[in-house]
């Protein structure tokens, strides 16, 4: 193994650590722990910011002991330390940071800070086959939905994004709607998968420009979401029961359209013949399955991150540091500190002195 290096990520409500290596060009995961807070704050229907950073700082300990043993590696056998830096939880981004830095420090080993978008963006290169730069990734989480284009020198541009709520924020927040559990993502899709996906016609949320017209590679969530609120408040008044598995499934089918239709038109008027679809509802079956279908009807080739690596995860946070690794061989100042703000395009930022925060 070429390189080998230990990546945190803390940025939310899931404590991770992998250890990942570079065999040629082939990224390696050789151990990956995740320790899901989702229970402590699923009582509360939402992220609780100081209940995640105390489950972080219990966490980590453990699942660092964890990936050590599993990989039969110790800490003086790696060649950096990883950590998501920003966007985020400033306290949660904290835990992770200090406590990869702290390592780096004792063991003498690179720093490298990584923007958690890239590392949701490096999550489909753990597929078996990764895809040929350049290409448009439809990034889809609870915090983001995004049309970025990266190009063949890895830059990123984003071409579309939504104006209010990220895709799998609809999902948490409708889910809260049809009494089901957070995360919302897995709930609502289970619930859907028995349910009549065409039984309710919901808006697709456009955004309007000043100057006339839409612009066509934006999303807007928080219309279809009153206007679920609005559907189920009417079932109500007029006494009927209210049909959960088919309002899971129409919602879920409408997303799905959505985010389909405008990554498609989006990587045909580009002129981008890659599309890749990342992110937590990237996860999503009926998403999955749609945009196979309408990308091999468009002749775009399709790359899915691998399930397992959708959700928030280190394994991909440690395939964005290598690659930042092998490709510009820079790491971070170790006085990097975290930013729960920051955008993707200003990510080459973190490998600056002075850092930029
Ligand atoms: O990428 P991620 O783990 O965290 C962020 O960076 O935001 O994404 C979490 C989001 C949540 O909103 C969750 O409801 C959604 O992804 N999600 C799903 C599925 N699994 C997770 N949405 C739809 N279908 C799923 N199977
Ligand atoms: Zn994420």
């Amino acid at each position: 193994m070429q390189q080998k290096l230990l990546a945190l990520e803390t940025s939310c409500d899931e404590s991770a650590v992998a250890v990942m290596g570079m065999e040629g060009k082939k990224l390696v995961v050789i151990a990956n722990r995740i320790a899901s807070q989702v229970n402590e704050h699923a009582k509360w229907g939402g992220v609780v910011p100081e209940i995640a950073s105390r489950k972080h700082l219990e966490a980590l300990p453990f699942l660092l002991g964890e990936v050590l043993s599993e990989s039969k590696l110790e800490m003086t056998d790696m060649d950096a330390v990883a950590a998501t830096v920003a966007p985020g939880l400033a306290g949660a981004l904290m835990i992770g940071s200090v406590t990869a830095r702290t390592l780096a420090s004792l063991y003498s080993l690179p720093f490298i800070g990584i923007h958690h978008l890239e590392g949701h963006l490096s999550s489909v290169l753990l597929g078996k086959n990764p895809p040929e730069l350049p290409y448009l990734v439809l990034l889809v989480s609870g915090g983001h939905t995004e049309l970025i284009r990266v190009s063949s020198d890895r830059n990123f541009i984003r071409l579309g994004r939504s104006h209010d709520d990220a895709a799998g924020e609809a999902f948490d927040k409708v889910a809260r709607l049809l009494g089901l559990p957070y995360p919302g993502g897995p709930a609502i899709e289970n619930l859907a998968s028995k349910g009549d996906p065409k039984r309710f016609v919901l808006p697709k949320g456009r955004v309007s420009r000043p100057e006339g017209g839409y612009y066509p590679y934006d999303f807007s969530f928080s219309g279809l979401k009153t206007a679920m609120l609005r559907l189920v408040e009417s079932l109500r008044a007029n006494g009927h029961e209210i049909p959960r598995p088919d309002l899971a499934a129409s919602f879920e089918n409408i997303v799905a359209e959505v985010l389909v239709e405008r990554s498609l038109r989006c990587a045909v008027e580009e002129k981008l013949k890659t599309l890749v679809m990342v992110g937590g509802v990237a996860a999503n079956n009926r998403l999955r399955e749609m945009m196979k279908q309408r990308a091999f009807e468009e002749g775009i080739d399709l790359y899915l991150a691998p399930k397992a690596f959708c959700t928030d995860n280190a394994a991909m946070i440690g395939a964005a540091a290598l690659m930042r690794l092998e490709v510009t061989n820079r790491s971070s100042s170790i006085e990097l500190g975290v930013s729960p703000r920051w955008p993707l395009a200003e990510a080459d930022s973190f490998y600056q002195s002075p850092p930029p925060f």
